[in-house]
């Protein structure tokens, strides 16, 4: 037995008045509210699927034709009497087709997005560091959080994704010029706060304001671009676009963060063009076959 929520079941009784008809192996889903007094906060109603012979085993447990005796504990921690208020057979066809619709959904769109996830992962534990002034900590940390953002935003999002959203959305060449915008910012103050990290500063302002954009810059993506472009997306398309992702992914070499102490970076200037410049050298040594290789598979 699960409650709804936990999993899936459900029976078919067609009559709860007494002349319960019950068909070998299947699964119900019975809706019920709990007779007890008290019970009037979490499990006052409910659903939950069950096998319909366990069904009928709580159904023999309780007086009185809709009542039955509560699968193991209520969610208050009590076996308690519960009253059916409806049951209904569950659908395993309908069921499975369900579980393919989640299987064909899955494309680059929810690919970036489960990516994005890690990032926020990220972002939690760099937030928790700058407040423990884990020095070292954020070294690694900011470290992965800039090769997230080379391989998935610089490479994947720009290289292939940003291109398609152009082409297939409306106003696609605004909205992925103002991400792009954002990337580059990221960068930017990412580089600045590990400047600031190997010279045993942690830049409160710099690090900030990293964190704060790059979530709303997620969200941006999550809940408008990505939504917008995936209505798009054929399956051709996604047929395309995913081999591609797949070969960044692979060829792409992960930067080493190196020794804090070693004191390698240098400031980056706020001009543009060498931010530009930065960013190339970057994605050439993060990748087997450097820059050319990536906008060559385009
Ligand atoms: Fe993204
Ligand atoms: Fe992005």
């Amino acid at each position: 037995m699960k409650y709804k929520g936990q999993s899936d079941i459900i029976v078919n009784i067609e009559s709860l008045g007494g002349n319960i008809k019950v068909m070998s192996e299947q699964l119900l889903d019975v809706k019920y509210e709990c007779t007890h007094p008290s019970c009037q906060v979490f499990c006052k109603k409910g659903e939950f699927t069950i096998e319909e012979g366990e069904f009928k085993e709580l159904l023999g447990m309780a007086e009185g034709d809709e009542m039955f005796r509560s699968p193991g504990a209520c969610r208050m921690g009590y076996n308690q009497v519960f009253k059916a208020v409806s049951t209904a057979p569950v659908d395993e066809s309908a069921v499975s087709e369900e579980e393919k619709d989640t299987e064909t959904e899955v494309n680059v769109f929810t690919i970036l997005m489960d990516e994005h996830e890690k990032v926020l992962e990220t972002l939690d534990i760099l937030d928790n560091q700058v407040k423990k002034r884990d020095l070292d900590g954020l070294w690694v940390s900011s470290s992965r959080l800039e090769n997230d953002i080379l391989l998935h935003s610089i490479k994947k999002e720009e290289l292939f994704i940003f291109p398609f959203i152009r082409e297939n959305v409306t106003m696609g060449e605004a909205l992925c010029g103002i991400m792009d915008e954002d990337h580059r910012e990221f960068i930017s103050l990412l580089h600045a706060f590990r400047v600031g990290l190997q010279e045993n500063e942690v830049l409160d302002g710099l690090v900030n304001s990293l964190i704060v954009n790059l979530r709303n810059h997620i969200k941006k993506e999550n809940n408008e671009l990505f939504p917008m472009a995936s209505e798009k997306l054929s399956a051709e398309d996604n047929q395309t676009l995913l081999p591609k992702l797949e070969e960044l992914e692979k060829a792409h070499i992960t930067l080493d963060p190196g020794n804090r102490s070693d004191m390698k970076l240098q400031a980056m200037s706020e001009d543009r063009a060498q931010i530009e410049a930065e960013i190339s050298s970057l994605k050439t040594v993060s990748s087997v076959g450097g820059e050319e290789m990536c906008c060559g598979g385009h």
